[in-house]
This record gives C-alpha cells, sequence and structure tokens, in this order.
C-alpha cells in the first residue's frame, strides 16, 4: 500500500536524496515537501528543494516554506558539510517550480486533519515545524499516523560527542515531537551511519546515466569529499534517506521499543538523545528506535527509485506547484 507522507527537510545533500528517493518509489507518496531553517538558513534550503523538484520533474506537490529559527535557540547551520550552496557537485538550474504561498505549519496542519490516520510526517531536518504545528493543533497528534524522524542517536554524535544535528540544532522542538502522544520512529545514527556510499555504490548510480543520478552522483562525489575533509571517512553516509526507506519498507531498518529523552541543559550533553531500552523503573516507551540497517535492500530501494524517476523535462519556467 502507498504511504502518503509530508517530508519536512533543510535541503542538503541528503535531503535531495530522500526528496528522490520519496518521489521514485512506488511504496511512498510525496503529499508535501515542508522545508525548515537547519543545515542553511530556510530562503536556501526552500530553493534547494524548488532545484530538487525541478530536476526530478516534480510539479504536482506543494513545497511550503516553515520556520526560519530554532523555538529557543540561534540557528546553527552546516555549510562546512553541504557547501555554500547547500547542493553541491551539481550545476541547478534556476527552479521551474514556485513554493506555495501557505506556511509550512499550516500545510502539515491542513493536510493531517483533512486525512485521519492516512499521513505519515518525515522530518529530516531540526523538528521546528513539526513542534509549532503540534502545539497549534495538538490533534494532529491522534490524527497522523506516526512521525519517522531522521535525528537522534544512542551511541555518539555528529555536532558533538553526544549530540546528533537535526536534534542538537532545536532541542526544545525534539522534545515537544517525543513528548506529544503520536507513534515516533526514530532513525538516528545507528542506522544512518551503515547506509554509506561504497565505490560499488558510486558505480551503480554512474551506470543509470540520466540527469537525475547524474546530480545524484555529482552531489555524492562533493559530499564524499567534505566528509575525508572533516571527519576522515572516505565512504559518505546518506542519513535522511534511511527515514524514507523505513516507511516504504519497514523491514529494511529494525527498531525497538524505547524512552526517548532529549538534553534540553547548556552543557556538554546538549541535544544528546537518552535512549532507554530497558525501562527498568517502568516508564513508558514514546518510541521505535532504529538499530539497524539492511545494507543491500536500502541501495536496492535508493538506486531503484533514482531509475525510476523520470528525467528532467523541459523547464516550464513560472510554473507553480499547486496548493
Ligand atoms: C542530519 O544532519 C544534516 O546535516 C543531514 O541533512 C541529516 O539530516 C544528520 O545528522
Ligand atoms: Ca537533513
Amino acid at each position: 500500500m502507498t504511504r502518503r507522507i509530508i517530508l519536512d527537510c533543510d535541503p542538503g545533500h541528503d535531503d535531495a536524496m530522500a526528496i528522490l528517493l520519496a518521489h521514485g518509489t512506488p511504496e511512498v507518496s510525496l503529499a508535501a515537501i515542508t522545508t525548515v531553517a537547519g543545515n542553511h538558513p530556510l530562503e536556501l534550503t526552500t530553493l534547494n528543494a524548488l532545484r530538487v523538484c525541478s530536476l526530478a520533474g516534480i510539479r504536482d506537490v506543494p513545497v511550503a516554506a516553515g520556520c526560519a529559527a530554532p523555538l529557543a535557540r540561534p540557528l546553527l547551520t552546516a555549510p562546512e558539510i553541504h557547501g555554500t550552496t547547500g547542493l553541491e557537485g551539481h550545476d541547478w538550474d534556476e527552479p521551474a517550480v514556485r513554493a506555495v504561498a501557505e506556511h509550512a505549519v499550516d500545510v502539515i496542519i491542513e493536510m493531517v486533519m483533512s486525512a485521519p490516520g492516512e499521513i505519515t510526517i518525515v522530518p529530516i531536518g531540526p523538528l521546528t515545524n513539526i513542534a509549532m504545528a503540534v502545539r497549534k493543533e495538538p490533534r494532529i497528534a491522534w490524527r497522523a499516523r506516526e512521525v519517522v524522524l531522521m535525528g537522534g542517536s544512542y551511541t555518539g554524535g555528529n555536532v558533538t560527542p553526544g549530540a546528533e544535528f537535526n536534534i542538537y540544532v532545536d532541542p526544545e522542538a525534539a522534545a515537544m515531537v517525543f513528548e506529544a502522544g503520536w507513534p515516533v520512529t526514530m532513525v538516528g545514527l545507528e542506522v544512518t551511519r551503515m547506509a554509506n556510499a561504497s565505490e560499488a555504490v558510486f558505480e551503480r548510480i554512474a551506470a543509470l546515466n540520466t540527469p537525475v543520478a547524474n546530480a545524484v552522483e555529482g552531489m555524492l562525489r562533493f559530499y564524499q569529499r567534505q566528509q575525508q575533509t572533516s571527519v576522515g571517512v572516505n565512504e559518505p553516509p546518506v542519513h535522511d534517506p534511511c527515514a524514507v526507506a523505513r516507511v516504504a519498507n519497514p523491514g529494511l531498518v529494525p527498531c525497538r521499543e524505547a524512552r526517548v529523552e532529549v538534553e534540553l541543559g547548556d552543557g556538554p550533553t546538549k541535544g544528546m538523545t537518552l535512549v532507554d531500552f530497558r525501562r527498568r523503573d517502568g516508564t513508558q516507551a514514546n518510541a521505535m528506535v532504529g538499530t539497524g540497517l539492511e545494507v543491500e535492500g536500502f541501495w536496492d530501494l535508493f538506486i531503484g527509485s533514482l531509475g525510476a524517476t523520470p528525467p528532467t523535462p523541459a523547464p516550464a519556467r513560472g510554473a507553480s506547484a499547486p496548493g
């Protein structure tokens, strides 16, 4: 059965790949793409989402810009990982689609409220939009099918020794999302660090030789160089598509029930996700937490989705995505 998702993102290379996966896999249908400040300021994450949509010929999915800053802290971005444009490694055309006028928070609320039990929210950036939406309309916690987010970790972070980027940027928002009462799945670094693009993966993507696959290969090569320089890793981890993969084929990301608390203090553990699988004190679980990745199945799904993505249509400048 096809799962309708709202993809809340901050593109970013791996966000771009998550959009392409969601578009190209038949198990998932994109109801909306919403953008948030994270890897880059909001203006750039929104422009990048529109660029990716234009490249992939995504014309019928509303793209809505959301929050420009975290709930209670200054914005922290990641240009050292994603480059100054946020999507370096490919020469992007001017987008052929525009964002809708509505705010992302209202798009999320309207879509979830009008389709009870149907919409899966897939946040792959800081959780600001999702927290704002559930604060503004708490009933979405009962109306959404589930939330499957990329973020967090229980074995060490990527911004600090303990914290993962999406949670670290807006920990207050993350805490609200884990506490809202809806089914939450956390696809954290334990999962996404297994989605490393090896040379064999590069070759499979290059062999597709479509405009979309060539763009992905270019972005991955840039991302690989950044990872080599910043953390000495040769095979870049493709974080965000793992959350989409969990929705498309849950068996690819095994999960265990846990209680997740977000550290809100300003000390060295700020933004950490404290994941308690054992809950010896009897506390209630509030999330399913990803513990691994079926690596071959993941790459088959991802590369298959690129093959399915139709080539770039001729640009229709000025066309706007319907709301
Ligand atoms: C997360 O941080 C961002 O830089 C990536 O896009 C991903 O969502 C990984 O920690
Ligand atoms: Ca992201």
